[in-house]
């Protein structure tokens, strides 16, 4: 299968003051279409910045990251705001909803930034928000505010919220650690369903349970172990 994502010898270094932090220190990493990765690892070891820096929220130090076989890790601010649009959902730990819109409209938020040949007009970016909302049960709380849903709804607006562009792949930051084993293994599941229908995902966590039946990558230090 072609790769989606390949980082060669990914180095990010942070200064702060006088001490550099090597977040990634010439990390390798290539991920299929189709796949379902998760990315364990000791807190501090990388895991984040390895997940933005394959978003688009972050560039490498030195090495290259390519994304579709396109190089992101040489692209502008301007471009990588282009991809990550098109072709990235975004899942964290802490939801990051917009709390004065409603289920609907958080939803449907991410198709305004489409540009050019994507761009949508509004009924038809509702209906798409709708459908998405629906894939993810939540139908009936459509026109609620975030503050009234609990956290494994608030969790599966994300999802919907992710999906509603039709994404190459999601990256999720330890989608389920605010979560109940309950309300876990319902978003667990709606990730391994999406996976079903194609799309890519790539998920930070703690817990072995959730990682059961995805492909497991280890970090530490900042490189791949296994
Ligand atoms: N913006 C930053 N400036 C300076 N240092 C940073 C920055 N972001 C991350 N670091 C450092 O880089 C290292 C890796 O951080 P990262 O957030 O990727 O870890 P993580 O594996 O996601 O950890 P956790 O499991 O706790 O979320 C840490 O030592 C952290 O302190
Ligand atoms: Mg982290």
């Amino acid at each position: 299968m072609k790769d989606l994502v390949k980082g060669q010898e990914l180095w990010k270094t942070y200064k702060l003051d006088s001490t550099e932090v090597h977040a990634l220190r010439g990390l390798n990493i290539t991920v299929d279409e189709g796949e379902f990765v998760s990315i364990m690892g000791p807190s501090g070891s990388g895991k984040s910045t390895l997940l933005n820096m394959i978003g688009g929220l972050d560039t490498p130090t030195k090495g290259k990251l390519y994304i579709g076989g396109k190089e992101t890790s040489s692209m502008k601010d301007k471009e990588l705001t282009k991809m990550r649009a098109k072709d990235i959902g975004f899942i964290f730990q802490t939801f990051n909803l917009l709390p004065a819109l409603s289920v609907l409209d958080n939803v449907e938020f991410p198709m305004r930034n489409l540009t050019n040949g994507e761009k949508l007009d509004k009924s038809s970016r509702i209906q798409r928000a709708e459908e998405c909302v629906d894939i993810v049960g939540l139908t009936p709380r459509i026109k609620y505010l975030p503050a009234k849903l609990s956290g494994g709804e608030r969790q599966r607006v994300a999802i919907a919220r992710a999906l509603v562009n039709n994404p190459k792949f999601i990256l999720a930051d330890e989608p389920t650690g605010n979560l109940d084993s309950e309300a876990t293994a319902n978003i667990i599941n709606l990730l391994h369903e999406v996976n079903d229908q194609g799309t890519t995902v790539i998920m930070v966590t703690h817990d072995l349970d959730t990682a059961k039946d995805t492909k497991v990558m280890k970090i530490r230090d900042g490189v791949i172990e296994s």
